[in-house]
């Protein structure tokens, strides 16, 4: 073969490869189309329906959340009206779309969260002593740990989640998962308000 042949060829694979890349791309933003109503178009999140953001938000972590949702294992409570909102609208999604909405979100661009009012040092301390281990050194998750990533989410988001986890809404000692469940021990831990303050200021700073 002529090493201009050859070139061509390579060219010609490349080219093919770009393509097949960016269709699968915009494969993945289709997907996600009907989940803008409630997260936003660049998935920032929608404070006016606690709908958290997800640009940004770990891959292995939203792919569990979403077997968990599509499951009955979260947004199965009583109570929990906007937890089963979420759970509704992923009844008909299959695994390959919910690997792909992981990877598809978690490569969208993070961005700074508004600050809140606390004792940072403290916080640090308190996140230091009770939840560095799981969500690592920097707050972002830990993937093999599934855990999400706190630096992403509103202090208004994180607060609610606790009280979640606090409620049985979450690591419901019947249906929860062996992950929510020593998530749910955790904040039993936490000693009062003043706590939880200090540890937002200190995530969200
Ligand atoms: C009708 C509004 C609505 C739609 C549509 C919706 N969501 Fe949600 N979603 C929510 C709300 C509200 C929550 C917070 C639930 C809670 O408080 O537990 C949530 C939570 C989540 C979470 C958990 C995030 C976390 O930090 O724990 C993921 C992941 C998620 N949604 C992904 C999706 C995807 C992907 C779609 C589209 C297939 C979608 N959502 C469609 C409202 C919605
Ligand atoms: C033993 C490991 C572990 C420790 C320690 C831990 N977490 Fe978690 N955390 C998890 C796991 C796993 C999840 C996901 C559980 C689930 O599926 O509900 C989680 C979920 C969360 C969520 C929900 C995030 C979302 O997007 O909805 C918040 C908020 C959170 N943790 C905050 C904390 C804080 C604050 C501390 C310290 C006080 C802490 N965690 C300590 C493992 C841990």
């Amino acid at each position: 073969m002529r090493i201009s042949v050859i070139k061509r060829k390579i060219v010609n694979v490349v080219l093919l490869n770009i393509a097949f890349a960016s269709a699968h791309l915009y494969a993945d933003s289709a997907l996600y189309k009907p989940c803008a109503v409630c997260h936003g178009d660049k998935a920032e999140g929608n404070a006016a329906l606690s709908a958290p953001r997800l640009a940004g938000q770990n891959a292995a972590y939203i792919t569990e959340q979403l077997h968990n949702f599509r499951s009955g294992k979260r947004g199965i409570h009583a109570d929990d009206v906007l937890g089963q909102m979420m759970a509704e609208s992923v009844k008909k999604i299959n695994d390959q779309d919910i690997q792909r909405l992981g990877v598809f979100l978690a490569k969208l661009p993070e961005e700074k969260v508004d600050s809140t009012e606390g004792d940072i040092q403290r916080g640090r301390q308190i996140y230091a002593d009770n939840c560095l281990a799981c969500h690592g050194v920097d707050g972002r998750g830990v993937t093999p740990l599934y855990t999400a990533n706190l630096r992403i989410l509103s202090a208004a988001y994180i607060e609610r989640q606790l009280e979640a986890y606090r409620n049985g809404w979450r690591g419901d000692h019947e249906w929860g998962t062996t992950r929510s469940k020593g998530m749910r021990a955790i904040v039993s831990q936490l000693k009062d308000e003043s706590e939880i303050a200090d540890l937002l200021a200190y995530l969200t700073h």
